[in-house]
């Protein structure tokens, strides 16, 4: 190939990209993409939450929420609210205590020891380990929670309308394949929910296992970026009793990411049968939730202008020009044409995923490090902590204030130029 007289020779390029990386270093950054938490905004406005119960606050309906009685199933009222959030009736839900993860982790250990509703038997009696399929790219502490609890995870990938059910179905084919825990909408980190049709399909899948369990984490069900322009969250639940495996789905999803992180609400719903069936396992555990911090999001958002719905149109405010910032430092300093990198720009969730298009990630991470940017672990989306590709990095922009996210992105995309031309030398 003839170059143009002023195209630069890949020295040039090379030597270009490591000059803009030796000026990004001297400016000794301190900055931090990697933690997928809100920010202090965020937090401020469910501030009231605080001292929203006073002294002789203590009653919520006939349920006195400073003592035991009131049942496993949570307040009436906040299941009320979560059957709401969730598409389901209050009945068919478990309000629990401050992590959805606890709850995924609740779920998946009493399958593995007693079975699920339907099991012919507990799972961990299979004579093998059993299989859980994950999305990939996907969340690291999903993986975690899976290999620490013995199951041998099975992936597939991610396509724009949810998982890739043509995988889906061939590996549920094998007996062992119980079930498969992912992320249904606005998935972490690349941002896809599943289409009312994929959902369907899964609903009807047919399984080798009795007892195939869809684990969706919903934790951003709700956690639109716009107003007017948002995927629909399907209601697995609802498809699954009319598909005639109305036990095949449990659904999870917290307040961490609306209202205090790790300080909200866990909560989980299926079929009638499988939440009274689940009950009884949480029961035996714990005599109940903790109803104060329950009956303090029942007042909080009830009082909330707009409802919980107007809570998150303003942490959407507050994180759609972050999401902004991320797109146009990408594009400004490396182009739309994929020749160094390419990013998904996701309606709603906490995240950008964005692959490198040389194998570099870990390269790139590990010279945004040296440089002062803090990047989610390459690999980290990958089960075992190990991408195949080394190309992937989850970027998550929800806690930085706006002008630090614009600077740390920068710093990335020199990072990111650096390592690809490192990589073609
Ligand atoms: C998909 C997903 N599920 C669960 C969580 C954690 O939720 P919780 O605090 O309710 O355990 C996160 C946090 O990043 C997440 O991204």
């Amino acid at each position: 190939m003839t170059q143009t007289p002023d195209a630069k020779l890949p020295d040039a390029q090379l030597a270009s990209a490591r000059a803009a990386y030796d000026a990004l270093k001297a400016r000794n950054l301190k900055l931090n993409m990697q933690r997928g938490q809100p920010s202090d905004a965020d937090f401020d406005l469910s501030n009231p939450m605080l001292d929203i119960l006073g002294e002789n606050d203590f009653m919520a309906g006939n349920t006195d929420i400073r003592n035991y009685p009131g049942g496993v199933q949570g307040l009436p009222e906040i299941r009320e609210l979560f059957g709401a959030y969730l598409d389901v009736p209050a009945s068919q839900v478990i309000v629990w205590n401050n992590a959805s993860l606890e709850l995924q982790a609740f779920a998946l250990t009493t399958a593995l020891l007693h079975g699920l509703r339907g099991s012919p038997q507990p799972w961990v009696r299979l004579g093998s380990k059993p299989k859980m399929i994950v999305t990939v790219p996907g969340y690291d502490r999903h993986f975690l929670l899976l290999e620490t609890l013995g199951y041998e995870l099975v992936s597939v990938g991610m396509q724009d309308d949810g998982p890739d059910l043509d995988a889906v179905e061939k590996l549920a084919a094998d007996a062992l394949v119980k079930g498969m825990l992912f992320v249904p909408t606005y998935s972490n980190p690349s941002g896809e929910s599943i289409s009312e049709d994929k959902a369907r399909q899964l609903a009807n899948l047919k399984a080798a296992a009795p007892d195939f369990t869809i684990f969706a984490d919903d934790a951003y069900r709700v956690h639109h970026l716009f107003e007017d322009d948002r995927d629909v969250p399907v209601n697995l639940i609802k498809l699954c009793a009319e598909a005639g495996n109305p036990d095949r789905a449990i659904v999870f999803a917290s307040t961490s990411k609306i209202t205090f992180g790790g300080g909200g609400l866990g909560f989980f719903a299926s079929s009638p049968e499988t939440t009274a069936y689940l009950a009884k396992f949480l029961g035996v555990q714990s005599i109940g939730p903790n109803k104060v911090e329950q009956f303090r999001h029942v007042k909080f958002l009830r009082q909330y202008p707009g409802g919980l719905a107007g809570l998150m149109n303003d942490h959407a405010k507050l994180l759609a020009p972050k999401f902004q910032a991320v797109y146009d430092a990408l594009e400004e300093a490396l182009g739309t044409s994929g020749e160094y990198a390419t990013w998904k720009t996701p309606k709603g969730g906490y995240f950008v995923s964005l692959d490198t298009t040389l194998p570099v990630a870990d390269r790139v991470v590990e010279l945004a490090e040296a440089a002062g940017v803090s990047l989610t672990p390459a690999g980290a989306t990958s089960p075992g902590g190990k991408d195949p590709h080394n190309t992937n990095i989850r970027l998550s922009p929800s806690r930085p204030p706006l002008e630090e996210v614009r600077e740390a992105m920068r710093a990335v995309a020199v990072c990111i130029r650096l390592a690809s031309e490192e990589y073609r030398q």
